[in-house]
């Protein structure tokens, strides 16, 4: 075993892609630039950062592990080489993850699961959803007269603090899939935050970019920000009082997290926000519970896409996509053509526009999930794109919904954050888990070593409008609406590929135009997420700015869209199943594939 120089470091930088070379930080919430993590540990990492460089799949036989960060996917790599499952890999990835990619995802989140079971051919889909505590008013982010509060001012404090989900997610998923010793999942966590881990780039970027709201609060400043002085990349940092609690954890299960100690603690800490105190309760956290949900799955091209239901906007949005693209024949069009660009960017506003009406925690408010995905409802919606430029307006449909009460439209924000894993193990299991804390850090609120979620901003912060109510607007126990897309593409039952990625309510145009990709042009997995975004979501056309999709920009102006230039930094985990398996991951964050 090898240490990562920064030889090492400087040569895979020069090696980077010009066309990822002028991506700044993201501009709202900072995201971090294009750099590669300094920690790679194992030679074989070093090889898949020099293949993901130069834009060639990792390939692999046996299994193959896909996550944000090289340390997270080599605890990863290390559980299925010794014969663990994806769902123990995934322990032991989400445990790391949350240490060297804190701002992300952890124990204080919430996460999205989707399993392919090779023993039985099953789908099973569980969510990890924070829930609004039981003490949440609908009104909490309204001010005194009804009006919205400003967003980072919700974000920031307790407030916003959802019940995590992640710990009992982690446990749910190992109790039902789990192969290996629970206990063992964390000993590489454990490891690192004792012994300390080396910041990465993007983390050093990110502390630095938050550097007034981590300044403020009082308990995320000393880690992050010891004595005022930011880390630099490179800088090794420990965080015992994590170590403490992933040995409880390890120790006792999630238990040790819902009830006791760590309970209070977090408590203490959402209530105790000095000027933004949320509710959070010892009986929210007791009462927490994962939810096995139906996979919603939508025909594409021959394939099924599979991922998460309500609360999880993600699949049906991502199912109403493709369904009405499907029509058209983006092969031919391929992936310069402006015409190929309307028709999905014009979908993906239709699909957004139904998101917006409908879409929210169904055990609140009833969901239309089979009629947003009807064949008959698509073909409708699909014939609004037989034009020949941008549709004037993307208003929401009628879908079938044997539910009288006329809903508005919520726009909820949902800024870019989030992680995401893909799994396949020996054994054939495929797993696809995006997880989160929300924004970048989250509430801001940290406690025994672990950032606490803002995930109740991704609710309406309005109740109603004109008059009707909004599906996603906050109630008591309630998961906030998400769009993450944990994905799985069958084919003929069995799994094809494994994706997702992060980015708010981008992740949704995000995971789709990686599969359209890779099916209709025809671009292996690393191809796929590497590829420049276009993204249209609420009728301006976003085009990652530094890259090649620029082209694009006056002939779809010339179409009749708005277009904007933003940096668009998605983290697409991919894994193609085929006669081997194929890993990619997005060369605009710092993860990797690995397999063997
Ligand atoms: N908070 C990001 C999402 O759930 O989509």
């Amino acid at each position: 075993m090898i240490r990562t120089t920064l030889g090492l470091c400087a040569l895979l930088t020069a090696l980077a892609l010009p066309l990822f070379a002028q991506q700044a930080a993201d501009a709202v919430a900072p995201e971090g630039p294009s750099e590669l993590a300094q920690s790679a540990q194992h030679p074989q990492t070093q090889a898949a950062l020099e293949a993901k460089q130069a834009g060639r799949p990792v390939r692999a036989h046996d299994w193959m592990v896909a996550a944000a960060h090289p340390l997270a996917a080599e605890a990863g790599a290390e559980v299925l080489a010794r014969g663990g499952s994806a769902a123990d890999a995934m322990v032991a990835v989400q445990a790391v993850l949350g240490l060297v990619e804190p701002q992300s995802s952890g124990l204080g989140g919430g996460a999205f699961l989707v399993w392919y079971d090779a023993a039985t051919g099953a789908l099973t889909t569980l969510d990890g959803r924070e829930t609004a505590p039981l003490d949440a008013t609908p009104r909490l982010f309204q001010d005194e007269n009804g009006a919205p509060m400003e967003f980072f001012d919700a974000v920031i404090g307790g407030r916003s603090v959802g019940t995590p989900g992640t710990p009992a997610l982690l446990e749910e998923a190992h109790r039902r899939w789990g192969r290996a010793n629970w206990a063992g999942l964390f000993d590489a966590a454990i490891g690192l935050a004792e012994d300390g881990f080396e910041v990465s780039p993007r983390l050093a970027a990110m502390v630095a970019g938050d550097m007034l709201n981590l300044m403020k609060s009082e308990t995320a400043r000393p880690y992050f920000l010891p004595g005022g002085v930011r880390p630099t990349p490179g800088h090794r940092l420990r965080n015992p009082a994590y170590a403490a609690t992933l040995r409880a954890i390890a120790r006792d299960g999630a238990r040790a997290f819902y009830t006791g100690a760590i309970a209070r603690d977090i408590v203490a800490t959402v209530q105790g926000a000095s000027d933004n105190p949320g509710t959070l309760s010892m009986t929210d956290l007791a009462l927490y519970r994962v939810r096995e949900r139906p996979p919603v799955c939508a025909p594409y091209r021959g394939r099924q896409v599979c991922g998460m239901g309500p609360p999880s906007s993600g699949a049906l949005t991502l199912g109403q996509i493709l369904g009405l693209v499907e029509p058209f024949d983006l092969a031919a069009l391929g992936p310069r053509s402006a015409e190929a660009w309307r028709l999905i960017g014009d979908a993906s506003r239709l699909a957004f526009a139904d998101r917006g009406r409908y879409m929210a925690d169904s055990d609140f408010v009833a969901v239309p999930v089979k009629g947003l995905i009807a064949p008959d409802y698509l073909r409708d919606r699909a014939a609004l794109l037989r034009g020949t430029r941008a549709l004037d307006e993307a208003a929401p449909g009628e879908p079938e919904f044997d539910h009288a009460l006329r809903r508005a439209d919520d726009i909820a924000i949902e800024l870019p954050s989030t992680s995401h894993i893909s799994i396949v193990d020996s054994y054939g299991n495929a797993l696809a888990m995006t997880t989160t804390i929300e924004n970048g850090f989250g509430s801001r609120l940290m406690t025994n070593g672990f950032l606490l979620n803002n995930e109740l901003t991704d609710f309406s912060f309005a109740t109603h409008s004109g008059g009707r109510p909004i599906a996603n607007a906050l109630a008591p126990g309630k998961r906030p609406r998400s769009s993450m897309s944990p994905t799985i593409v069958m084919e003929d039952g069995a799994p094809v590929l494994v994706l997702g990625s992060p980015g708010g309510s981008r992740i949704i145009g995000y995971v789709a135009q990686a599969l359209i990709a890779h099916l209709d042009w025809g671009m292996d997995v690393q191809q796929a997420v590497a590829m420049p975004h276009l993204l249209n979501r609420f009728g301006a056309f976003e085009i990652e700015a530094g890259s090649s999709a620029m082209a694009l920009q006056t002939p779809l102006e010339a179409l009749g869209f708005e277009t904007g230039l933003t940096p668009l930094v998605s983290g697409l985990h991919a894994i193609a199943i085929g006669d081997d398996l194929q890993g990619g991951a997005d060369p605009r964050r710092e993860g990797v594939a690995l397999g063997r």
